[in-house]
């Protein structure tokens, strides 16, 4: 199975869920990268803020490299995860078939079903919201790990 982790700048959330998720794939079929809906921060690497926060972790995201979503990857990726609505937005207005619309999802919904919850923009924040983040990440990665052990 291959994840790809969507948020707005690919320098906070999306590198944190990539790095988590990867971190709890032990040998597992799955691959996982992420990316920006924006090219704000292309070629840059995570918030020193999101590094710290999943290093407290033993999760290190340092050196991932920020890039932006592209239509390309409805065709590389099987399941895409937008950190929140507006993200969800943005790459639906990029799918080209109801195929590619079917692999966007929510990942709050992991954890907390049908709620259409969202991962916290903890950007314009203090580092309590980057361990927010955090938690709320490494639950839904629970999740998806267990989906897919259990063929689901
Ligand atoms: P992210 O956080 O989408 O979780 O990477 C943000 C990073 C940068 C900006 C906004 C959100 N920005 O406006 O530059």
């Amino acid at each position: 199975m291959k994840v790809l982790m969507v948020c707005l700048g690919n320098i906070c959330r999306s590198p944190m869920a990539e790095g988590i998720l990867r971190s709890k794939i032990n040998g597992l079929d799955i691959e996982v990268d992420s990316a920006g809906t924006s090219a704000y921060h292309v070629g840059e690497n995570p918030d020193s803020r999101a590094v710290l926060a999943a290093r407290k972790h033993h999760v290190n995201i340092a050196p991932l490299v920020g890039r932006q979503f592209q239509a390309e990857d409805f065709d590389a990726f099987d399941v895409i995860y937008a950190m929140d609505n507006s993200n969800q937005n943005n790459i639906l207005a990029l799918a080209r078939t109801p195929q590619d619309r079917a692999k966007v999802k929510l990942i709050v919904n992991e954890v907390f079903p049908n709620s259409d919850g969202e991962v916290p923009d903890p950007y314009f924040g203090g580092s309590s919201g980057f361990e927010e983040v955090y938690n709320l990440l490494d639950k839904a990665t629970d999740k998806i790990i267990e989906n897919f052990v259990h063929g689901r």
